[in-house]
């Protein structure tokens, strides 16, 4: 209300201020146009009269001068004459009572010898006079005077300021009038439906902001912003007062930022890794944003939106450059930021030999175990060396000023930049998590450049695995390979004073979205795959040799040869990632995936089913968890995998009544959900099989597994991953030597 009356009372100040300002000007400019009116026929009748009048003032004729007066004269224009001592000689009949006895416009004419003008009161009357002096010998003879009625311009200029106040009260009643409505319409209403907004959102209820456009769009995404890390902030005290009452310890998000807070002291974490949370991408002329497939991003990334800190990776879009800041640093989420992504260039030859070369042909198929022979090139070494250098000096460079930094670095891209880091910065307190299995000594052996990698590794002060499998095997090679003592008890390597942890920190993935916002209906899903489809199966992997996925198209195949009646009652959709397409084994592999899918559905499409849906492309968490909510079943059947948070994503998300896990053994997720069908990827009959089992399991068993399954994800979630591993590493009393200790 005090808005609206400022807005009025500022509406109307202003259009007086301009109203009386212009209608002044107007008034000047209309006076002085009636005065030279008025001066101009004085002017005329005084110089017509002054020669008639003249002559007869020289010769005393005063009957004459009246007679002359009495044709000019008029009720509204009188004339007077007078002598040489401004005394009154004649005057016509109407004015004559009016007159003065002195007029000072008089002895001025006299005196000046010039004509004088001005508007005098006479009578009661406006009157406009005119004083033309009438020449004597030597000095004027007397003065002719003009009297002409001036009372129109009075009345005339008043008019004047009564139509311009008449215009003051039109304008100013018409803007206040729309203003009064564009203050209800743009400001009033949207704000009252923005405090009944706020109101439901206090209240808990999620509903979209009501106002959007110019003037309140930016302050309602703002609004929803804040809105949406209260509703966060409150379901998290939720949780974490249902757990309290539960009395259980789970890892939150919460948690671990409180966590990270008490025990690092708020020192920021550093974290390297290859691939980047956020890849920027031209399309068209537009730049999006993409998420990588990647077990890795998946893993850590929700630790660093709750820890904050900085991640060093290499920006591989190509819009990445678009988008960083002058330090090549871009805060992600972009909209609202809860770290620093820092980007690191690498060349088109750095990335060959590093990426694609040492790490995916080298050392990928190194430590999996799935029959593609590795390839070691001397100059892909020299690559990855130079690479890991590179990271070095990136990380380096952010760590100055920071003392005792906390370092994760990530996987098999970086197995040298621990002892870089370590050589230069031994207070830093480094773990370097391999996200891959570790083979046994002997095959870990055909690595020429074995006692550099394990050298390079031992820099950190922890390295975590997955499983106490890959941690064992590790420790065996490098018993075999290295001068080292190898603390089976303690499960360290010790040379000279520091001592490397070797510990097994199963990764995981954060908790599923709300199924509220999962979107999509199961009944939405099924519809897209064909009239008579009642199952549906699942897969989402990166295309790659690793994930066994030929074979499971295989069973897939077997499982319909074998039980005919699930024809057009089952769809397999397969959502599959590019991946590492710049290297000859991934084209071959997805040539061959889409010739096997292609076979399949062919052998046994019908008008309106086909076995297989083939969703080849780059998909968003947001499109793939329609799926794994839904799916009857999910196959992960990859021939080697460190954990594979596939299986892990999905039980999270699954319908507890409906989903059923079929798990590849040879996965490290297969040593915690022993409640999947699990099965080796190289038996297809085995494979077939479980799927019947999968579609035919009674749903009291589905629940059953499921929600053990789902209680053990729930509880060894990513947040406790990333909580035990720094619990870990500040045990760790590292000194400023670098000696690690428990
Ligand atoms: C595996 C690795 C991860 C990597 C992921 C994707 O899961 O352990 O470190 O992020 O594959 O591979 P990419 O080469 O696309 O980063």
């Amino acid at each position: 209300m005090r808005l609206v009356i400022r807005l009025l009372g500022a509406i109307w100040v202003s259009s007086l201020v301009i109203i009386a300002g212009f209608a002044f000007l107007q008034v000047q400019s209309e006076r002085s146009r009636m005065l030279t009116d008025l001066e101009r026929r004085a002017w005329l009748m005084g110089e017509g009269l002054k020669e008639a009048i003249e002559p007869a003032i020289l010769r005393g004729q005063p009957a004459r001068i009246e007679r002359i007066l009495k044709k000019f004269g008029s009720p509204r224009r009188g004339i007077a004459v007078y002598d040489q001592f401004a005394g009154l000689l004649v005057a016509t009949p109407d004015l004559a009572p009016r007159l003065p006895s002195s007029l000072p416009i008089i002895s001025q004419a006299l005196t000046t010898g010039q004509a004088q003008k001005g508007v005098e009161t006479l009578g009661g009357q406006k009157t406009y006079l005119y004083a033309v002096p009438l020449q004597g010998e030597e000095r004027p003879a007397g003065a002719l005077v003009i009297f002409l009625d001036a009372s129109q311009l009075e009345f005339h200029l008043s008019a004047l300021w009564q139509q311009n106040a008449v215009r003051l009260m039109i304008l100013a009643s018409v803007v206040s009038l729309l203003t009064l409505l564009v203050v209800r319409w743009s400001i009033t209403h949207p704000l009252r439906r923005m405090a009944e907004w706020a109101q439901q959102m206090r209240a808990g209820k999620t509903a979209p902001p009501p106002v959007s456009g110019q003037l309140f769009g930016s302050l309602a995404s703002e609004f929803t912003e804040l809105a949406r890390s209260l509703d966060d902030a409150r379901a998290a005290a939720e949780r974490e007062a249902l757990l309290r009452l539960e009395g259980e310890a789970l890892w939150t998000a919460e948690r671990l930022k409180q966590f990270v807070r008490s025990q690092l002291n708020d020192t920021p974490l550093f974290a390297v890794s290859n691939r980047e949370p956020l890849i920027h991408q031209w399309r068209g002329r537009k730049i999006e944003t993409v998420e990588p497939a990647s077990g890795l991003v998946t893993a850590l990334e929700p630790i660093m939106h709750a820890c904050g800190g900085l991640w060093i990776a290499h920006g591989s879009g190509d819009a990445d450059r678009e988008t960083v800041d002058a330090q090549d640093k871009v805060g992600v989420p972009p909209e609202q930021p809860a770290y620093t992504l820092k980007r690191v260039w690498l060349t088109k030859e750095e990335e060959d030999g590093y990426y694609n070369g040492f790490a995916n042909e080298g050392l990928w198929p190194l430590c999996h175990i799935a029959h593609t022979r590795p390839v070691f090139r001397a100059s892909d070494w020299a690559a990855y060396r130079r690479v890991n250098e590179k990271f070095a000096e990136a990380l380096l460079e952010e760590m100055e000023g920071t003392e005792r930094p906390y370092v994760l670095i990530q996987d098999y891209h970086f197995a040298l930049l621990p002892r870089l880091v370590k050589d230069r910065r031994p207070d830093a307190r480094i773990v370097l998590f391999w996200h891959i299995p570790w083979p046994n000594p002997e095959a870990f052996g055909i690595c020429p450049w074995q006692q550099e990698i394990l050298l390079g590794m031992l820099g950190a002060d922890l390295i975590g695995f997955h499983i106490q499998f890959h941690c064992n095997n590790f420790l065996e090679t490098v018993d075999r390979t290295i001068e080292a003592r190898v603390d089976r008890e303690r499960f360290g390597v010790v040379r000279g004073r520091h001592t490397t942890y070797v510990k097994p920190f199963p990764i995981s993935v954060a908790p599923a979205p709300d199924p509220a916002d999962v979107g999509v209906s199961r009944d939405e899903l099924l519809k897209d795959l064909g009239p008579s489809v009642e199952f549906l199966g699942v897969g989402v992997d990166r295309i790659d040799y690793t994930k066994g996925i030929l074979e499971r198209l295989r069973a897939i195949e077997r499982f319909f040869e074998r039980y005919p009646d699930y024809r057009q009652r089952m769809v397999f959709v397969e959502l599959a990632a590019p991946s590492r397409s710049h290297i000859k084994r991934y084209q071959d592999l997805d040539e061959e995936v889409d010739r096997a899918v292609e076979k399949i559905n062919w052998s046994l499409r019908t008008n309106q089913w086909k076995p297989i849906a083939y969703l080849r492309g780059h998909h968003s968490h947001k499109e793939i968890w329609p799926y794994y909510r839904h799916a009857d079943f999910c196959m992960v059947t990859s021939l080697h995998d460190g954990m594979n948070l596939v299986a892990k994503e999905y039980v999270s998300a699954a319908e507890e009544e409906r989903g059923v896990l079929i798990l590849s053994r040879f996965t490290g997720a297969a040593r915690e959900l022993v409640d999947a069908l699990q099965v080796n990827p190289y038996h297809i009959d085995e494979m077939a099989e479980a799927i019947r089992l999968a579609i035919e399991m009674p749903p009291a068993e589905r629940a059953i597994r499921m929600r053990r399954m789902k209680q053990i994800v729930r509880e060894r979630n990513i947040y406790r991953w990333a909580g035990l591993l720094l619990e870990e590493l500040t045990r760790l009393s590292v000194d400023r030597a670098g000696v690690a200790e428990v």
